[in-house]
This record gives C-alpha cells, sequence and structure tokens, in this order.
C-alpha cells in the first residue's frame, strides 16, 4: 500500500495538523477582561479563526465570528448596538448568538431572525476571558473548572499577558521543562540559586502530569504540573521567593498558551500569592506593582525572544535528553487527545454519510 493512502499515515499526520493547528473541544483565554469594553467590539484570532467581542447591556461578553454575513465585513470594526454589534459597511445588527438581529437600510428585510454565522459560548473569570472552540462530537461547552488559584479570594493575583511569534507548542514545552530555569533565567532574582545539574521525575497526577527535579525541592523552579482535563489545558509552578519578596509563600504561576495561529500564541500567567487576609494581600499588591512586575516580565522576555528564535521545525531536529520527560509526555498527552477527538469525529461524519 503506498504511504498516501495509509489510513495510519494518515490519521498520523492528520494528529500533528490538530495539535499544531490546537485542539478543539476546549477553553481558551482569548482576552484579558480590560481589552473588551465600551462602545468598539474587541477582534480577536485563535486557532486560525476571527473572533469579535463584545460586552451587551449587562456586561456579559459575547463572541461571535468576526464576519458580516451581508459581505463579509469584519463585524470588529463594527460598533456595539443595543441589539449586539452593528456592522460598520452598511449597519447590520447581529446579536450574540449569530443572528441578524435588523438590516436597518431595507424595511422588513427577510434576513432579520436568521442564524447566520457562528457563535461562541464565553466565561469571565480573574480578568480574563475564555472562550469555547466546540469540537464535531462536542458542540456544547462542558462547563470549565478554573484551577482553585484563580477562583479563591484566599489567592491574590495579576494576570500578564503577551503574544508570542512562535507555536503555542513551543510555549507549551517550554512550561514543561524545568530545568531550563536554571540556565536561561540564571540571572535572575529568584532563578539564580540552586544546582545546575539533576535529573528529572515524571509522575501521573490528576488530570495529568508532574515533572520536578529529583534532587532539589523549593529552591529554584523545580516542578511543573501540567493539566489536560479534557476541557482546557493549563500548567501550576512555584518560584520560592525569599522573605523580602513580601507575604505568601512561593510565587505560583497558573499559565495559559492560546494559539493564535501555527505561527503565534497567546499567553496568559497569572502570578499567585496565597495571601489569605485583606492586609498581606495589599501588601503583596504594593510591592509586586512597585519592584516585583518588573523582575517578572525580564523574566517572561527571556522565553518570549529565545522561543521566538527557534526554527519552526526545531521538534524535526532535536536530540532530547532525560530531562525533557515533561515534554515528551505532554506531546503525547496532545496527541493521544487529538486522536481521539478526529476518531470521533470521523465516526460522526460517517454516521451523516451513511443516513
Ligand atoms: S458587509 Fe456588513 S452590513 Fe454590509
Ligand atoms: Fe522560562
Amino acid at each position: 500500500m503506498s504511504e498516501d493512502i495509509n489510513p495510519k499515515v494518515d490519521l498520523r499526520d492528520r494528529i500533528t495538523a490538530r495539535v499544531n493547528q490546537g485542539l478543539l473541544g476546549t477553553w481558551y483565554a482569548v482576552a484579558k477582561s480590560v481589552q473588551v469594553r465600551g462602545k468598539k467590539p474587541f477582534g480577536v484570532m485563535i486557532l486560525g479563526r476571527k473572533l469579535a467581542l463584545w460586552r451587551n447591556s449587562d456586561g456579559k461578553v459575547q463572541c461571535i465570528e468576526d464576519y458580516c454575513p451581508h459581505r463579509g465585513a469584519p463585524m470588529s470594526l463594527g460598533n456595539v448596538h443595543s441589539k449586539g454589534l452593528a456592522c460598520a459597511y452598511h449597519g447590520v445588527v447581529m446579536d450574540g448568538n449569530g443572528v441578524v438581529a435588523e438590516v436597518p437600510a431595507l424595511k422588513n428585510c427577510a434576513l432579520e431572525g436568521r442564524k447566520a454565522i457562528s457563535s461562541y459560548e464565553v466565561y469571565e473569570q480573574s480578568d480574563a476571558i475564555f472562550v469555547y472552540i466546540p469540537s464535531l462530537s462536542r458542540p456544547k461547552a462542558p462547563s470549565l473548572v478554573l484551577p482553585v488559584e484563580l477562583t479563591d479570594e484566599s489567592w491574590g493575583k495579576f494576570l500578564c499577558h503577551s503574544i508570542w511569534e512562535c507555536p503555542y507548542y513551543y510555549a507549551l514545552d517550554n512550561l514543561a521543562d524545568p530545568m531550563h530555569g536554571s540556565y536561561l533565567h540564571g540571572q535572575s532574582f529568584t532563578l539564580a540559586y540552586g544546582s545546575k545539574q539533576d535529573t528529572m521525575k515524571l509522575s501521573k497526577i490528576e488530570n495529568g502530569f508532574r515533572i520536578e527535579r529529583e534532587h532539589q525541592e523549593n529552591v529554584n523552579f523545580d516542578y511543573t504540573e501540567m493539566i489536560v482535563d479534557g476541557t482546557q489545558i493549563y500548567c501550576r509552578l512555584d518560584i520560592p521567593y525569599p522573605p523580602a519578596a513580601g507575604p505568601g509563600g512561593a510565587f505560583r504561576i497558573i499559565g495559559y498558551c492560546t494559539p493564535i495561529d501555527e505561527k503565534r500564541c497567546m499567553v496568559f500567567f497569572w502570578r499567585c500569592r496565597h495571601t489569605g487576609s485583606n492586609l498581606a494581600l495589599q501588601s503583596w499588591r504594593f510591592l509586586y506593582r512597585t519592584t516585583l512586575e518588573a523582575r517578572h516580565w525580564h523574566v517572561i522576555e527571556q522565553d518570549r525572544v529565545l522561543l521566538e528564535a527557534m526554527p519552526l521545525n526545531a521538534n524535526k531536529r532535536e536530540l532530547l535528553y532525560q530531562h525533557d520527560i515533561g515534554i515528551t509526555r505532554l506531546r503525547q498527552t496532545l496527541a493521544r487527545a487529538a486522536r481521539d477527538q478526529l476518531i470521533a469525529e470521523d465516526a460522526i461524519n460517517a454516521e451523516g454519510g451513511n443516513a
């Protein structure tokens, strides 16, 4: 059988493509809350899809395809309207369900009331907006159970958001690789400590895995937990901070990486501390804003600059060693999820074909 008609080879390529484009049936962080406000909508691209977001009169964020069904103008160039979003070109108003709410230029236009474009489910929490990108096998959004650090008031947090000119899976690989902390960030405020040599250990945790240094704990960036729970992908890691960095113990990072397209991504890092009392929270917030934020940005910029400088096909020509077991596990996990999605979609398509 030649390669191009071998279904196994074909499935392998489709799995790679699905992982590279971003899993479907998944919630993604798409914007900071402050980016969606006022009379102008906010346009964003994720997984190669253009979306338009705005707030309705109740302040609830709405999300539709960034495409006017009349002639294709981007809805994100329009204006927020009492019934939805008004297109800048001829004023057609689309509501939050992707239904034509009004065609102001023509009385009793038959397009009114027609569902014409896609709409997306939205969830807002901890200064960020999440959008569900459906899959054929799961068109309706499952509930999004965010990490406790984002939902519990006893955690103080700041959201740091950036666009990186690299594939989202480079950003995820980077997070599944604690050892780079001792090298790439070796000169930074908190990551200069500890040994520069170790072996790594991998263990299973609920909905994911943990990668950690075998001989060092609570010294540097010593572990990452990667969560791939079937509805979202995120990581959790700790950076121990000296007492001079204020109350709340280790500096915890909750990270989400969202593909924009196959070459770019958005990263959302919540920098959290378990401050508990309001006084401790206020004092940490002050310290963070005045001193720590600039240092943290410096570290994140080191990641960005390095990842953006890597060639796009670096994972085709790499020599992994023991430390990379977290990266390997992450790739296997994403590939398995992609495979399950594709098989479920194929079954639905086959059923449709047989019907
Ligand atoms: S293209 Fe949007 S109203 Fe005409
Ligand atoms: Fe880093």
